[in-house]
């Protein structure tokens, strides 16, 4: 049934008219042609009693002498004695003398129904085999046989069925009629319907959650005093809230981000000052007691990695802001090449402190140390694979912030997972755009992270990472500047494979 019914609200008005002026119709011509014909049944009961059985009567002589004077034509007439039909006849109406009057040949079933007939003079409806349709009367004749009387009910079964064709050819115009005014009607009558719609469908379409957006758009039909009028003027109030409240969210966005940028550049100087003193305290190491020495060795890490924070924070807020970035093309195998590069740099260094304070651990580069040395730096040490297409692939953006873009990737991949792990990192090209793609086999993200993992200072372990020294701002930068390059970031990860996605067109958005 919801299957038949029109998508639109138009669609559904006009099939309503249509059946509901159908259904009166119909209602309307069964009535009438109901009246009609008990109407013109009654009339020809009147005729017939009025006629009498004259015609029955006068057939007990001859038939051809029948008296069927002032007898309508199709006049029926018949004689029964002792349950026996002894003459019938129908007036032709040929003439009114001679031969005018013909036999009828009723079948035994058309007896056996006329000798049925209730004797009280009442009209009753037979049909009869050799006739058709009959009105007729039978009453007691003076010696004892009954006569009957028939008038035909064809001319009023003609008549109503004039009436039947004529009504339904009337009404179905009618129909059709009401069936394309009445669209035409509900198309006018719902046009400031469509206006409301549209609107409501362009602020839907709207992105409200980040950025400037300037809510502008209102209803026309607001100054209406119907059902449309008081919609649209709802809506207009209500698109009027959302603007306001659009508007104080930018505003406080806004100062949040003027806050972070101040207080960024106001700590950049002290912090600058702190290190640099630090620094040159540390110049004279060897006068300075040892547990000096250590207080300020501290200092100077702390107070650099500070830098790096601050200097993360004041970089969100410029691409918060949406300050232009630098525009060349890039060229991203280079980037991937530089971070692999730096990150199995690391991994050595690391392995270096980890392993013999005599330097073996870089021995497999050189394929000169013995066993031992090997397999002890390959577990302390990343296994690093690259997949890249043997041509460059260059995209337009930043190349400082994009190297710091997939840094972070890569970074984390040596970070946050167990050494002997292995790194994939690939570059692929789909249509207008390129996938740069970072995966590794380690444990993988909590599942209650990877939603929130590119949130500012969003870390897996907030007790350990912060001793590790990780401030959970790398990722939120890598998202920043996808962004602000008009591409995107995603994740993927379950134990033993998670992989970090950076996409970003090939042709400047602007
Ligand atoms: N490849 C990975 N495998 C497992 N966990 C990861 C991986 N990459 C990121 N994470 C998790 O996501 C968190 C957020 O990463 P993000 O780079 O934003 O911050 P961070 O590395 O902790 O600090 P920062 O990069 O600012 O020094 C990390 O703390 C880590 O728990
Ligand atoms: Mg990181």
């Amino acid at each position: 049934m919801t299957r038949l019914r029109p998508r639109t609200l138009r669609g559904q008005l006009t099939l309503g008219l249509v059946v509901l002026l159908a259904a009166i119709f119909v209602g309307v011509g069964i009535g009438t042609t109901t009246l009609l014909h008990s109407f013109l049944v009654t009339r020809l009961d009147q005729q017939l009693t009025a006629a009498g059985p004259r015609y029955a009567q006068s057939l007990e002589h001859e038939l051809a002498a029948a008296d069927t004077r002032g007898q309508t034509q199709g006049t029926f007439g018949a004689r029964a004695a002792d349950n026996v039909i002894t003459q019938d006849g129908v007036v032709d109406g040929t003439s009114m003398t001679g031969d005018n009057t013909g036999q009828v040949n009723l079948s035994a079933a058309d007896t056996r129904a006329l000798l049925a007939l209730p004797t009280d003079g009442s009209p009753h409806t037979l049909c009869l085999a050799a006739l058709g349709e009959y009105r007729l009367r039978a009453v007691k004749g003076a010696d004892g046989d009954f006569l009957f009387t028939g008038l035909p009910l064809s001319p009023v079964s003609a008549t109503v069925r004039e009436l039947a064709t004529a009504e339904f050819a009337l009404f179905g115009g009618a129909v059709v009629a009401a069936a394309l005014g009445g669209a035409a009607w509900v198309r006018l009558a719902l046009r400031p319907l469509d206006r409301v719609a549209t609107t409501a469908e362009r602020v839907s379409t709207m992105s409200l959650a980040s950025g400037e957006v300037a809510l502008d758009v209102r209803v026309p039909d607001a100054e209406r005093h119907d059902e449309v009028g008081r919609v649209g003027a709802s809506l207009n109030r209500m698109l009027g809230h959302v603007g306001d409240a659009l508007a104080r969210r930018q505003a406080v966005e806004r100062r949040l981000r003027d806050f972070a940028a101040d207080a960024g550049h106001e700590l950049r100087t002290p912090l600058a000052a702190v290190r640099g003193h630090a620094e040159l305290a540390l110049r004279r190491g060897d006068e300075i007691p040892p547990d000096a020495l250590h207080a300020l060795t501290r200092i100077e890490a702390e107070s650099r990695r500070m830098g790096t924070i601050v200097d993360d924070l004041l970089l969100l807020a410029r691409l918060d802001a949406g300050r232009p970035l630098e525009s060349t093309e890039v060229d991203l195998t280079l980037l991937v090449l530089n971070a692999v590069d730096d990150a199995q740099a690391a991994d050595l260094a690391k392995a270096g402190d980890g392993v013999t304070a005599d330097g073996t651990a870089d021995a497999t580069a050189d394929g000169t140390a013995d066993g031992t040395a090997e397999v002890t730096a390959a577990l302390t040490r990343h296994e690093w694979r690259l997949d890249l297409p043997t041509d460059p692939v260059t995209v337009p953006g930043d190349p400082h912030r994009l190297a710091q873009a997939v840094a972070n990737f890569v970074t984390n991949a040596r970070v946050h997972t167990p050494a002997g792990t292995r790194v994939t990192v690939g570059i692929s090209v789909h249509a207008d755009r390129v996938r740069l793609a970072v995966e590794d086999t380690g444990p993988g993200l909590a599942p209650d992270l990877t939603d929130r993992v590119f949130d500012r200072f969003t870390r897996g372990d907030p007790a350990r990472s912060r001793a590790s020294g990780s401030t959970g701002l790398g990722l939120a930068i890598t998202r920043a500047v996808a962004e602000a390059h008009g591409g995107r970031v995603g994740v993927i990860s379950e134990p033993g494979r998670t992989v970090f996605e950076l996409v970003l067109p090939m042709r400047s958005a602007t």
